[in-house]
Parts: structure tokens; C-alpha cells; sequence
């Protein structure tokens, strides 16, 4: 079911410092910050070769990393996402096999333009799965 790790995704509570971080200490490339009001978050994109990095902060009330972000104040590893051909299939799957798909179970479009899921992170250890139809 699972294909490539689309993106994973940090929240942090400064964002341009987190930016300045992975660009100067780490030497990746950075985008520019990309507000996007209807998730509630700024984005910056770290591209690396076989993948991203998402770094995350809260835009907004109602932000769904500020819980987040209060009980890891200095930020962390808020989801990982993985790519899948079929959302649907794969979400049926999923039900079947007994795993909480988050929300009304209905897939939204993601920060791609693409159809996202999200399944409850006490069904897989503790991780927030994001998947992510390509
Ligand atoms: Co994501």
C-alpha cells in the first residue's frame, strides 16, 4: 500500500529561525515561507534529493499543530507522510483493518493540491501518518 515517503513534517515555533538552521547548519535548500491560511500553518520546504522536509508553524487560531506545539514547545517531528496510488483503497483498507482515520474519514486536499488522509497516531506507535494520493 505505502510507496515513497512523500514529505516529512516538523513544527517549530519560530520558523525563520528553523529556516536559518536547516539552510546555514545543515546546508540544505530552503523555500521562501508560504502562508497557507486554509491549513492553518506557514510552510517552509527543505528539498532534499530523496525527499522533503516540512517545517511547520502555527498560522492563525485553531492552528492543528498549536497543541502541538504547547506540548513540545521547542518544537518536533509533528507528522510523516507516505505516498499511495489510491486514497479510497487504501482507507477502506485501513477501517477494515481496524486503524482511526482522523476527521470525517473524507480526504481534504493537502498542502500539494493533492488528496490527504490522516490515521490516528495511537494506531501506528505513536506517529501521526499522513498519506498522500500521487
Ligand atoms: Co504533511
Amino acid at each position: 500500500m505505502l510507496g515513497r515517503v512523500n514529505h516529512i513534517a516538523i513544527a517549530v515555533p519560530d520558523l525563520a529561525a528553523a529556516a536559518a538552521s536547516y539552510r546555514d547548519t545543515l546546508g540544505a535548500a530552503v523555500s521562501q515561507p508560504q502562508a497557507l491560511p486554509e491549513h492553518g500553518v506557514t510552510v517552509v520546504f527543505v528539498e532534499l534529493p530523496n525527499t522533503k522536509v516540512e517545517l511547520l508553524q502555527p498560522l492563525g487560531q485553531n492552528s492543528p499543530i498549536a497543541a502541538f506545539l504547547e506540548k513540545n514547545p521547542s518544537g518536533g517531528m509533528h507528522h510523516i507522510c507516505y505516498e499511495v496510488e489510491d486514497i479510497l483503497l487504501a482507507r477502506d483498507r485501513l477501517i477494515e483493518a481496524g486503524a482511526r482515520v482522523l476527521g470525517d474519514i473524507k480526504p481534504k486536499t493537502g498542502a500539494h493540491g493533492k488528496p490527504v488522509l490522516f490515521l490516528h497516531p495511537k494506531d501506528f506507535f505513536g506517529t501521526l501518518i499522513e498519506l498522500e494520493q500521487v
